[in-house]
């Protein structure tokens, strides 16, 4: 067993890995009392795999299209983690939906983050519908996975006004510099005991928590 105190991350990705890479700067410079064990990638070619091999992070492919069924899959992403000795389990643009008894699992262990103000928008293309929709605002959500799709208990929330020339890319753009900010925080939060989840409560100081947090710049507690 190691004796640091930090708390062990696997970060598991299916894409660039921004956030992952945000969240290991945040590791690496102290701001949170955290360490990434292992980045677990669903896909072979998933860009994040160089961008954490650059970081000097462990990364274990556990490829979704090795797997017969997505019992096997989960099974092996499962093992992957466990033996890496990680404590969380935090989803960093990993695209693909969980089980139930995967998400029970991982109960309270388990974070996600999506691009949009939950419980607006879950699933794909979030940045798309928010604009056809004429929405003003748009964020993401950091929240605790449970067995149903992007609707576990949010924590923080970034909000992001939506401009008048907005595409698809640039509200984008700006929602992932909030993502940036909030996961680690979260992430830092829970590291040092601040937050939890029992019985599906967010508890943050101890206190339930009702309502999702909202970010704001410099503001580290509710
Ligand atoms: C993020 O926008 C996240 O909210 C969504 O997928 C994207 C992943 O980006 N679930 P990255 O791989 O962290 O760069």
């Amino acid at each position: 067993m190691s004796g640091d105190p930090r708390l062990p991350l696997a970060v598991v990705i299916s894409g660039r890995g921004s956030n992952m890479a945000a969240i290991a700067q945040a590791c690496a410079s102290g701001r949170i009392a955290a360490r990434i064990v292992r980045v677990i990638a669903d896909r072979h070619g998933a860009g994040g795999i160089a961008v954490a091999h650059r970081l000097g992070l462990e990364v274990s492919v556990v490829a979704h299209a090795d797997f017969a069924s997505r019992e096997a899959f989960e099974d092996a992403l499962a093992a992957t983690i466990d033996e890496s000795g990680a404590r969380l389990v935090v989803l960093a643009g990993f695209l693909r939906i969980l089980s139930p008894q995967f998400a029970r699992r991982y109960a309270g262990a388990m974070l996600n983050i999506h691009p949009a103000l939950l419980p607006k928008f879950t699933g794909l293309h979030t940045h798309e519908r928010a604009l056809e929709a004429g929405e003003s605002e748009h964020g993401a959500s950091v929240h605790f996975v449970t067995g149903a799709l992007d609707a576990g208990p949010v924590v923080l929330q970034a909000h992001v006004a939506v401009r008048q020339d907005d595409t698809a890319a640039s509200l984008s753009a700006r929602v992932q510099h909030e993502e940036h900010i909030i996961y680690p925080k979260v992430i830092g939060w829970i590291a040092a005991k601040r937050l939890r989840l029992v019985n599906d409560v967010v508890y943050f100081d101890d206190r339930p928590l009702s309502l999702p947090l909202i970010d704001a710049p410099g503001e580290s507690s509710p």
